[in-house]
């Protein structure tokens, strides 16, 4: 089962190469293997700190088993991210501004059926296309949970993929096999705990999954950075069931904090 994902993981990154824009967009495309772990609200609230820091943020809501970040963002999007790619409504058209300065959300849509998608490269498309626009430093993709071909397609176009990950060990078994598959194709991958109070844990599994990697010699060149660690907070459940954001609502708390310091790693590696 594994080399059919990695065969088809072959064949696409080969088409995605050959589509690369030139633009100064970055991307980032949150993962995790697990669902509920905390992607959108981890998404959602980067997005929010790394605007504020200056950068013009696109965030993508490519989860199609629950888009929520519109709820998150407290929005009514008027066109989702499929209106595009099934040719009904331009790029631009797509494009909802959030209540926040500086952040675009390109929203989703629950329940969409991937199998329309398959093979297609639509999705290279869509982010190429933004990318063309040049209007954002930073594109953050929030994919849905597991490691099928939808989720695989932005793994592969994106030069950086983040795991969030919590200490749970079917979540850290979920991790490794992206590992396994991104070490096939990719430099690295940066791994941030949620629900984890302590930055050392976070640090001493990251550093076991890397002996693992090694134990079980995954390509050497592929690299695991850590990069922090954000704490359990029934505020953050709270501020986002009241559709807001936990880093606005509590910028000096300890856990804004963390992310502050997530993000600081995040800024000194991604390319
Ligand atoms: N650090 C945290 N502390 C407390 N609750 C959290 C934290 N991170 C996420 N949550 C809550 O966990 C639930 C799942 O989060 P969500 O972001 O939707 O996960 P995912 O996108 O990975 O499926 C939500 O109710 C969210 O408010
Ligand atoms: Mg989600």
């Amino acid at each position: 089962m594994f080399n059919s994902i990695s065969n088809q993981a072959s064949k696409l990154l080969n088409l995605t190469r050959n589509k690369e824009v030139n633009s100064k967009t970055k991307i980032i495309t949150i993962t995790s293997g697990k669902g509920g772990v905390g992607k959108s609200t981890f998404t959602a609230n980067i997005a929010y700190l790394l605007s504020k820091r200056g950068f013009k943020v696109a965030v993508i809501d490519a989860d199609i088993g629950l888009a929520n970040m519109q709820v998150l963002f407290d929005l009514k999007p008027r066109y989702t991210f499929f209106d595009y790619i099934e040719g009904r409504n331009t790029i631009t058209e797509i494009l909802t501004q959030t209540s926040y300065e500086n952040i675009t959300l390109i929203a989703g849509k629950s329940g969409y059926q991937y199998a329309n998608l398959k093979n297609s490269l639509v999705l290279t498309r869509v982010v190429n296309d933004l990318k063309s626009l040049n209007k954002y430093d930073l594109i953050l993709i929030d994919t849905g949970a597991g490691l099928n071909e939808y989720v695989q397609e932005f793994l592969l176009i994106s030069d950086n993929v983040l795991a969030l990950t919590t200490t749970d060990p079917s979540a850290l078994t979920d991790v490794y096999a992206l590992m396994k598959m991104l070490s096939v194709h990719k430099e690295r991958l940066f791994i941030c705990f949620n629900h984890t109070k302590n930055y050392k844990i976070g640090e001493t599994i990251a550093n076991s999954l890397v002996n693992l990697a090694k134990k079980n010699r995954l390509n050497q060149n592929f690299m695991v950075e850590y990069i922090g660690n954000v704490s359990t907070s029934s505020n953050i459940s709270t501020t986002s069931r009241l559709r807001k954001l936990f880093v606005h609502e509590f910028i000096n708390d300890e856990i804004t904090k963390q992310f502050h310091k997530v993000i600081d790693s995040l800024l000194n590696n991604i390319k």
